[in-house]
């Protein structure tokens, strides 16, 4: 069974997408039951017809026993300038949820999506001292598909042409897109983007949200299928790689804090943290990602 913590537009459409491919039973945790309620019941008939799943709305995390993932996409309310705003709120509803996963589920993978998402994933995995390869924060995949986008369109070519388009570190301001491995056609992108592209590049993914905020107030598709595509890799046991954020010890040189970096994702949760290669710009740029990451943890 999935469980979806929080059935707004994320928590929605990311069950949405298990429905229709008919994945595993899913279940929707709402503190508003009648909201979880009315999204199962629209959800059911996404299902396809040769499937034997279900999906049920829910007030009860005690409903949630026996989960294999349980994704996290609740949020105490809308942020509008910062996904740090209400980081004191979002802290607390996060010791709550964690103390209800412990309590129900002792086996389980833990996706976070909510934000500030790097403070949520360190608080959630300290809470519950679930194994670090079992809690992950779902985020940077969804930057780097903004960066891939983003380089796309600034070339004028397809997204299929570019290669290892990657963002780490904080899913925030502080983001850091490696153009040191982006390869167009073989070609490095360093070697294509002059120094205002990158920086123009870089700062499109960093405000992407923003965008969406003021066009259409939230974001929802592309956090919801890369989530998705997370809980597909689990369960099939279909190796993906990807950047994600997880308790680091001693990784890039960084300890106690999570941050986006280069994961590998199997039935087991995180199955390996890769250390690639990065120019120095990109390492110092990571280091001040991750300091900045600490300092908020430090003052809740
Ligand atoms: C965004 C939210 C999910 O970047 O943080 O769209």
């Amino acid at each position: 069974m999935i469980s979806i913590i929080g059935s707004g537009r994320v928590g929605s459409s990311i069950a949405f997408l298990c429905a229709a491919s008919g994945l595993d039973d899913i279940l929707l945790v709402n503190r508003t039951k009648d909201k979880a309620i009315g999204e199962a019941l629209d959800i059911s008939n996404a299902i396809p017809k040769n499937s034997r799943i279900s999906v049920h709305g829910t007030d009860d995390y005690s409903k949630m026993t026996d989960s294999k993932i349980i994704v996290i996409t609740a949020s105490t309310s809308i942020y509008l300038k910062s996904r740090t705003e209400m980081i004191g709120a979002q802290t607390q509803m996060i010791k709550k949820i964690a103390s209800y996963v412990k309590h129900y589920c002792h086996d389980t993978i833990v996706l976070m999506v909510s934000n500030p998402l790097d403070v949520l994933t360190y608080f959630f995995q300290k809470e519950t001292g679930f194994p670090k390869t079992k809690v992950m924060g779902i985020a940077s995949s969804l930057d780097s598909s903004r960066f891939r986008y983003l380089l796309s369109e600034k070339l004028g070519i397809t997204q299929s042409e570019i290669s290892d388009a990657i963002v780490l570190g904080e899913h925030g301001d502080s983001m850091v897109p490696i153009f040191s491995h982006t390869r167009i056609h073989r070609k490095k992108a360093l070697e294509l983007l002059n120094y205002n592209q990158q920086k123009s590049i870089s700062i499109g993914v960093r405000d992407y949200w923003k965008s969406l905020r003021n066009f259409k107030s939230r974001s929802q598709f592309g956090i919801a299928k890369n989530t998705f595509d997370v809980i597909n890799a689990i369960l099939q046991n279909n190796e993906l790689q990807i950047p994600a954020s997880v308790l680091l010890e001693g990784e890039y040189g960084e300890y106690d804090v999570c941050m986006g970096v280069p994961v590998i994702i199997d039935k087991h949760g995180v199955s390996k943290i890769q250390e690639i290669e990065l120019n120095e710009y990109e390492n110092k740029s990571l280091k001040i990602s991750a300091d900045i990451i600490r300092n908020y943890i430090n003052s809740v």
